[in-house]
């Protein structure tokens, strides 16, 4: 068990570099292991998640080192088990994703029903109907997803709700699904995108990812592939509401500015200055912030991940702002928290109302989830005295190196092991 220590006050500046995407890092990790061949990822981030997925797929048979630098080799020539382990996949849901590999791999998957953050019920129907839409026999029972299909059958296939997760895990499944699977209604997030530019790299030829429609024409004699994972948005956009959230000055490279558009607006009409061109991005504070209203929305809108972020860089904004969540019902739990620290926030229905306060103070709270993690982070680096964040290890499955990024830009951070 570790805690974070962090003395608030400091104006966060200079420039960072965000890691590769965690969530397109899971899927195309999964992807890989589709083909019975050897693929080089690029650009890998070495967060809790990631390590946990591969500690699965090793436990299936596939081989996997990743390096300091992010370069992750994976050899899938053997997937000898289709049961992954419980005490594993119940860390994240994204282990999920070894369902569509192994159901298409082995035709069959025996995989726990998933954990991961608890921000609400999360349930996995979407995936089921779609396994069986592509002919597969599923049923959950001892707690876990078990899937068999002597073959799988292109199909048509209606995602009931843009869902990134069933749209991944249904195109893992159908590029191995010789014949043409269509998604409608499938989600357009840029994750969802590089996983269908690997899968392509693989031998599948996958169309329309970005759009909600995807055509996916499957090949049986998938091989592996060399690629770079795009950069974390999710990770930038943290760092851009702490940015915005102490008054700094900072500008983060590498990141695809187009992917963050609906939050840049609202720092923008927040009052933030944002400087924005292909190579990067960079915000700063010079004047007062002003109170805004939030909705979160499926990609394009305003990602659910940066929800609790923002709710804590606007707990010291003057006036009432408003902050509604359309996709997880229990993304509320930072609230609680940042409560500890002095926010004024009521949470009706859907809708978190932040009264800014004139200024927070440092507590000692919880990482509930990654995200809330995150909001604590953005608390305590603009809070008055110190905060202990424990439960980091929350923080630690979606952030490489947080302690060393964060000091980079001028924070007073530590870890301590209590
Ligand atoms: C992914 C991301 C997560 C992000 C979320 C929304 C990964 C590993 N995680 O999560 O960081 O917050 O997208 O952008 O990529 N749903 C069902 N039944 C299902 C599947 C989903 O009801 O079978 C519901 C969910 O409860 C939620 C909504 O659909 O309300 C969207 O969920 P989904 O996009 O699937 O989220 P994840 O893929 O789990």
């Amino acid at each position: 068990m570790e805690r974070l220590l962090i003395s608030g006050g400091v104006q966060l500046r200079g420039r960072i570099r965000v890691a590769g995407a965690k969530n397109s890092s899971l899927a195309i990790i999964a992807a890989a292991a589709l083909a019975p061949d050897r693929s080089i990822i690029e650009n890998v981030p070495r967060c809790r998640d990631v390590l946990t997925l591969l500690e699965i797929l090793r436990a299936l048979g596939v081989r996997a080192a990743l390096q300091d630098n992010g370069r992750l080799e994976l050899d899938s020539r053997e997937v000898s088990g289709h049961v992954a382990p419980y005490g594993l996949c119940r860390q994240m849901r994204a282990s999920i994703y070894t369902a569509g590999m192994l159901l298409a791999r082995l035709g069959r998957a025996e995989v726990p029903l998933p954990g991961g953050c608890v921000i609400g019920s999360r349930p996995v129907d979407f995936h089921i109907r779609g396994f069986e839409t592509l002919g597969a026999h599923v049923v959950t029972e001892h707690g876990y997803l078990k899937a068999h299909a002597r073959r799988l059958v292109p199909a048509t296939f209606y995602v009931p709700r843009s869902s990134v997760g069933t749209t991944i895990n249904l195109m893992l499944a159908a590029s191995r699904t010789p014949g043409i699977t269509v998604l409608q209604n499938a989600a357009r997030e840029p994750e969802v995108v590089d996983t269908a530019v690997f899968l392509s790299l693989m031998g599948a030829r996958v169309r329309g990812a970005g759009t909600s429609t995807i055509t996916v024409e499957g090949a049986r004699d998938l091989h592996g592939a060399t690629y770079a994972i795009i950069p974390d948005r999710i990770e930038a956009g943290t760092y851009l509401i702490a940015a915005a959230a102490t008054h700094g000055d900072v500008l983060i490279e590498d990141l695809i500015p187009e992917h963050i558009t609906a939050p840049l607006t609202k720092l923008a009409d927040a009052g933030v200055t944002v400087d924005s061109d292909p190579t990067g991005v960079r915000v700063r504070v010079e004047g007062a912030l002003r109170p805004i209203d939030v909705d979160t929305a499926p990609y394009p809108g305003f990602a659910t991940d940066l929800h609790p972020q923002c709710a804590a860089m606007l707990a010291t904004v003057p006036g009432r702002s408003a902050i509604r969540e359309t996709i997880f019902e229990k993304r509320f739990g930072y609230v609680d928290e940042l409560r500890r620290m002095g926010a004024d926030i009521r949470v009706e229905g859907d809708t978190a109302t932040i009264t800014g306060v004139p200024y927070l103070t440092g507590a000692p709270v919880e990482a509930v989830d990654i995200r809330a993690g995150a909001a604590m982070v953005v608390a305590a680096l603009q809070a008055r005295g110190e905060t202990q964040i424990t439960n980091v290890e929350n923080l630690d499955r979606g952030y490489e190196a947080l302690e060393d990024k964060l000091r980079s830009l001028g924070a007073q951070v530590q870890r301590i092991a209590t």
